[in-house]
C-alpha cells in the first residue's frame, strides 16, 4: 500500500477529473491518494508522500490559477525535499505549438529545485488526441507507482 498526494492544476476540470480517477482506481487497489484542489506549500511539507502533479497548461504555458499559489510559493520557498519522488503528469494541446503542456516543466523546474526526485518520463497528454486523459492517465500511474 502506497499513500501519494495529487497537486491538481485545472481549468475547465479535466486535469481535476483525471485525478479524481486516479484516486478511485488506486483507492480500489488499497492505496491512499489525497487530492489536493488547492494545494499549499504545507500540504507537501507536512507529508513524505511521493507526489503526483495532474496539472492542464493555461495561457501561454501557464499553470492554472488554482495551482498558481503553489508554484509561487514552492519557487519562493523551496522547501527542501531531498530525495522525495515525484511525478508529473500534464495536459495540453499541440496546436498551442512551443508551449505545449509548458506548466508540467514549470512545476518540474520547481520541484527539482528541492532536491525532489523525479520518476518516470512526464506523461503528456494532448487534447487534440484524447477526449478522455483519464484512460492514459491511470495505466501511466500504476507504472509509476511500481518505480518509487
Ligand atoms: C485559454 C487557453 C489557453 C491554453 N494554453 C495552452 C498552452 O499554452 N499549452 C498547451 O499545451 N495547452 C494549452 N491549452 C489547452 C489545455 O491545457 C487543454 O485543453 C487541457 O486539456 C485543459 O485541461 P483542464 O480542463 O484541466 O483545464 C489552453 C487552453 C485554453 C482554453
Amino acid at each position: 500500500m502506497t499513500s501519494i498526494r495529487i497537486l491538481v492544476g485545472s481549468v475547465y476540470g479535466g486535469a481535476l477529473l483525471t485525478a479524481r480517477a486516479i484516486k478511485k482506481e488506486l483507492e480500489g487497489e488499497g492505496h491512499h491518494v489525497t487530492v489536493l484542489e488547492n494545494p499549499a506549500v504545507d500540504d507537501i511539507t507536512s507529508s513524505n508522500d511521493p507526489l503526483l502533479v495532474c496539472t492542464s497548461t493555461t495561457g501561454q504555458g501557464e499553470v492554472p490559477a488554482n495551482l498558481l499559489p503553489f508554484y509561487l510559493a514552492l519557487r519562493d520557498q523551496l522547501p527542501q525535499q531531498p530525495g522525495r519522488p515525484f511525478g508529473i503528469i500534464v495536459l495540453g494541446d499541440s496546436s498551442y505549438g512551443d508551449t505545449f503542456c509548458g506548466a508540467g516543466d514549470l512545476l518540474e523546474e520547481a520541484l527539482y529545485e528541492t532536491a525532489a526526485r523525479k520518476v518516470g518520463e512526464t506523461l503528456r497528454i494532448d487534447a487534440l488526441e484524447t477526449m478522455e486523459p483519464e484512460v492514459e492517465a491511470v495505466p501511466w500511474v500504476r507504472s509509476w507507482l511500481e518505480q518509487i
